[in-house]
């Protein structure tokens, strides 16, 4: 089980962005985190991801503490595939950053092997995001934080690509935490949508 346990984050010290954020995630199950934008959803998706230390609180799973270094067991997946990828590296090399491929994974998402000798921006916002999906999906990681994931994305892509993303995710009993301002989304994907406000199923 992923929890977050009374976390609290402040960007300058001074005043908190948020306090008290308390959540559990089992694996296989799917949460949604609603709430309006600026109320610091990607921070905490960051915390939960191991991107930054939360300035109160801790992160566990199964019981144990998120460990600092090495490949992170929960993977954050971002709006904006272009900030989370090197833009020098050509795709293969984005991959196996995260470990060898796995066939079965690259071919759900619809993925190229010629878009392998591509640069970031030869490709285009869904392929780039599918490849950041697939990188995610390394052995080790059971947890994935999808930050806006399929905002940006015309609703054909979004489709196909949250077909896939539930096929691996179901298939592996990974946890998942959904985070969007889209409350009919979430309604539809999610086993629980919480209220990020409040913390409280809506
Ligand atoms: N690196 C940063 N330094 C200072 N403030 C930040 C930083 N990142 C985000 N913020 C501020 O924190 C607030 C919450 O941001 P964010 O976590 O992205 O919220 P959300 O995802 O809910 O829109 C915003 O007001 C944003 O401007
Ligand atoms: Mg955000």
């Amino acid at each position: 089980m992923l929890q977050a346990n009374d976390i609290a984050w402040t960007y300058n010290g001074k005043t908190w962005l948020f306090q008290h954020k308390t959540v559990a995630i089992e694996r296989g199950e799917v949460v949604g985190i609603y709430g309006f934008s600026g109320s610091g959803k990607t921070s905490f998706g960051k915390i939960l991801a191991r991107h930054m230390k939360p300035s109160e609180g801790t992160v566990t799973l199964d019981g144990v503490p998120l460990p600092m270094s090495g490949r992170s067991p929960v993977q954050l997946i971002f709006q904006h595939p272009e900030q989370a990828i090197n833009p020098r590296w050509k795709m293969r090399r984005v991959l196996l950053e995260s470990g060898p491929i796995d066939r079965d994974i690259f071919e759900a998402f619809g993925l190229q092997d010629h878009w392998l000798d591509r640069y970031p921006h030869e490709l285009s916002g869904g392929e780039l995001q599918r490849f950041a999906i697939v990188r995610a999906f390394h052995p080790e990681v059971s947890y994935i934080v999808a930050d806006e994931m399929t905002t940006m994305l015309d609703s054909v892509t979004q489709q196909a690509i949250w077909r896939a993303f539930f096929r691996i995710a179901r298939m592996r009993q990974m946890g998942m935490l959904i985070i969007s301002h889209d409350f009919a989304l979430l309604e539809c994907l999610c086993d629980r949508v919480l209220d990020f406000e409040t913390m409280k199923p809506l």
